[in-house]
């Protein structure tokens, strides 16, 4: 369902990705794995629009459409949507209006009901919706930052170390949510460090050393 095809990019004259290339199927939780600098957040970033291939022959396909470079409302419609690895919540608002923030691009009617929904998958995000990021842990704000996403009822999450600061508990509801939505057919491409916390649901890995795929 979603193909990355020789990307190479980086930042201003950087290069940080060299011909990357790999496929996702429907239903898949692939893990982006490598070390400090390898490149991982750059290929969510560039699979998400925010920055451009290089080479004309650097393309992104979803559901053989080609979205290379798309604006993000417009993968958001597709349901592709991404969780950052750093600010990914709304700093001054409570947890529900982070949602209902995230979910403003619906009817209001529409908005609420989504909004409900992340409440149901995640009850703990419930029982701190009038909580600002402010007063929560890092784990607490990582779970916001899934809200944030799921909002959107995604077919395809790219999430960037979701998993940082959450503690044990935590973890396996998170967990437990991806399980649940990957039997729904929902797509993940996830970068994560501690491969353990996602046993069990991982299908391919994809391995990059120095912004090339390794294997
Ligand atoms: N906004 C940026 N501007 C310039 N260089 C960046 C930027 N973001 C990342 N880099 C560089 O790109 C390389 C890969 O970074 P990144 O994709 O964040 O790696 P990873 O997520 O695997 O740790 C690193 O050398 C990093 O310093
Ligand atoms: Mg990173």
């Amino acid at each position: 369902m979603l193909k990355v095809e020789h990307i190479t990019t980086g930042y201003g004259k950087k290069q940080v990705l060299t011909d990357v290339s790999f496929s996702v199927d429907k239903g898949d939780v692939v893990l982006l794995s490598g070390g400090n600098g390898s490149g991982k957040s750059t290929v969510l970033k560039t699979i998400y629009g925010l920055l451009k291939p290089w080479a004309a022959d650097g393309k992104v396909f979803f559901e053989e459409r080609n979205i290379t470079a798309l604006p993000v409302s417009e993968m958001i419609r597709l349901g592709i949507v991404y969780m950052p690895q750093k600010k990914n919540v709304f700093e001054d608002f409570t947890v529900e209006e982070n949602l209902l923030t995230s979910a403003g691009i619906y009817p209001k009617k529409e908005a609420e009901e989504r909004v409900q929904k992340v409440f149901y998958m995640l009850p703990v995000l419930k029982n701190m919706r009038k909580r600002t990021p402010f007063n929560m842990s890092g784990g607490e704000r990582q779970l916001l930052a899934f809200g944030n996403v799921l909002v959107h009822s995604p077919k395809l999450a790219l999430l960037d170390e979701p998993f940082a600061g959450v503690d044990a508990g935590n973890s396996e509801v998170f967990k437990g949510c991806i399980v649940d939505l990957k039997k729904e057919g929902v797509t993940f491409v996830v970068v994560e460090h501690k491969r353990q916390l996602l046993e069990g649901v991982v299908g391919r890995e994809v391995e990059l050393e120095l912004g090339e795929v390794k294997r």
